[in-house]
């Protein structure tokens, strides 16, 4: 369901070429859940958000469920990444004016699929996180450990294929960061999807089937 070939990753800057990912080579199914890590500047965040096709690699290629997302156009790939991939990332980006409801809703208005069932799935999503009474506060009035769950009841709102995690649980405290991970293996768990995060922590990486580890732009399963 998702394959990536020799992908490799440069950026352009005005003093030099910067090459991040070298010959980057995986495939995952569908259950499967993969943890990545590796020091800070070895690409980790630049690998996921080319799997989460914000970015497209240099040269390589990247398949997800048998097709090359890059050769949609802007709008038909803006709605296929809304559909198919989850996003929770470190700091949350919740939007600060709306509700704990209109932020789990947010990524069905954008394609104009909300409706009726999409609250009820929003309310259930929300109750999982254990967040049915706050369903009308603002980000401002959570806790970091609350708005971390309500990003990941958004990221999991279309049900999507792909979830991807750039340090879930980065900024909180060791009993929040366990609670957010249980919770994300438990959804995990249900609905099947690949969960692919980024993390710094080994024991987080110890509770993922697979393991790879980034060093110098290279990606190594250990
Ligand atoms: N747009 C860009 N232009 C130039 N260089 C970039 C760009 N984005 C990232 N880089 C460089 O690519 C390298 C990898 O960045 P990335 O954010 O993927 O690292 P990371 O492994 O996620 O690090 P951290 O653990 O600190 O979050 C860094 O050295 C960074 O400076
Ligand atoms: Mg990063």
């Amino acid at each position: 369901m998702l394959s990536l070939s020799k992908v490799t990753k440069y950026f352009e800057t005005p003093r030099e070429t910067v090459q991040v990912l070298n010959a980057v080579s995986f495939s995952t199914s569908p259950g499967e859940s993969l943890a990545i890590t590796g020091p800070s500047g070895s690409g980790k965040s630049t690998l996921l958000h080319l799997i989460g096709t914000l970015d497209c690699p240099s040269t390589g290629q990247i398949e997800i469920d048998g097709m090359d997302p890059f050769d949609l156009a802007e709008p038909d790939l803006a709605a296929f990444r809304n559909r198919e991939i989850g996003f929770v990332f470190q700091d949350h980006h919740l939007l600060p004016q709306y509700s704990v409801m209109e932020n789990v809703l947010m990524p069905t208005l954008a394609f104009g699929t909300n409706n009726d069932k999409g609250e009820d799935r929003a309310r259930t999503l929300i109750n999982q996180v254990g967040l049915s009474h706050r369903i009308e506060h603002r980000p401002g009035e959570l806790s970091g450990g609350e708005r971390q769950r309500v990003a990941v009841a958004r990221a999991l709102i279309n049900d999507p294929g792909l979830l991807l995690c750039d340090e879930p649980t980065g900024s909180l405290d060791q009993a929040r960061a366990t609670e957010i991970s249980d919770l994300l293996f438990e959804l995990h768990g249900k609905a099947g999807n690949i969960l692919i995060a980024v993390t710094h922590s080994q024991s987080l990486a110890s509770r993922f089937g697979r393991h790879f580890e980034l060093e110098e732009g290279t990606c190594a399963e250990v």
